[in-house]
């Protein structure tokens, strides 16, 4: 197994009810290692063009007006298979379906506000972390 990078974010409704500090230890103890991490709040230039690939999406809209809806941290995870294994970690989408034990279900609350974006994919992961993150912050 290979060492990787993958992006993260800890997202606005999980920072507003105090979640960070209980997430950060839960992808410590899955296996991923923080290496450089911020909270920022996200304009809304930003939010359009992190998720620019969802723009023709019926819920893209209020998905903007989501994450722009109060600070996140943004961050990016290392460890083995970190892509893969931050998503196992995460769950799936909707929290409300989340497997057991997982952030979105233990920290989300239904598809929207699910705590957590994990990149999908090497490419995704690679533009992602650099969309918020300078080398020399890496
Ligand atoms: P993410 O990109 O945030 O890690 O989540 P994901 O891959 O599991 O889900 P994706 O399909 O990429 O959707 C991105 C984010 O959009 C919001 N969403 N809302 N209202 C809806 O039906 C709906 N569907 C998705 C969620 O915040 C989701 O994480
Ligand atoms: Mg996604």
């Amino acid at each position: 197994m290979a060492k990787e990078r993958t992006f993260s974010i800890i997202k606005p409704d999980a920072v507003a009810s105090g979640k960070s500090g209980a997430i950060i230890q839960h992808l410590i103890d899955g296996g991923l290692r923080p290496v450089a991490m911020k909270m920022m709040h996200m304009t809304d230039r930003e939010a359009k063009g992190f998720y620019h690939v969802h723009r023709e999406r019926p819920f893209f809209g209020e998905l903007v007006k989501f994450m722009t809806s109060g600070p996140c941290i943004v961050q990016v995870l290392e460890g083995e298979n970190a892509i893969a294994r931050n998503r196992e970690l995460m769950g799936a989408t909707d929290s409300k379906k989340a497997e057991a034990g997982t952030i979105r279900q233990k920290f989300g609350v239904d598809i929207e506000k699910n705590a957590v974006h994990g990149s999908d994919a090497p490419e995704t992961a690679a533009f992602e972390m650099g969309f918020f993150f300078a080398g020399k912050e890496l």
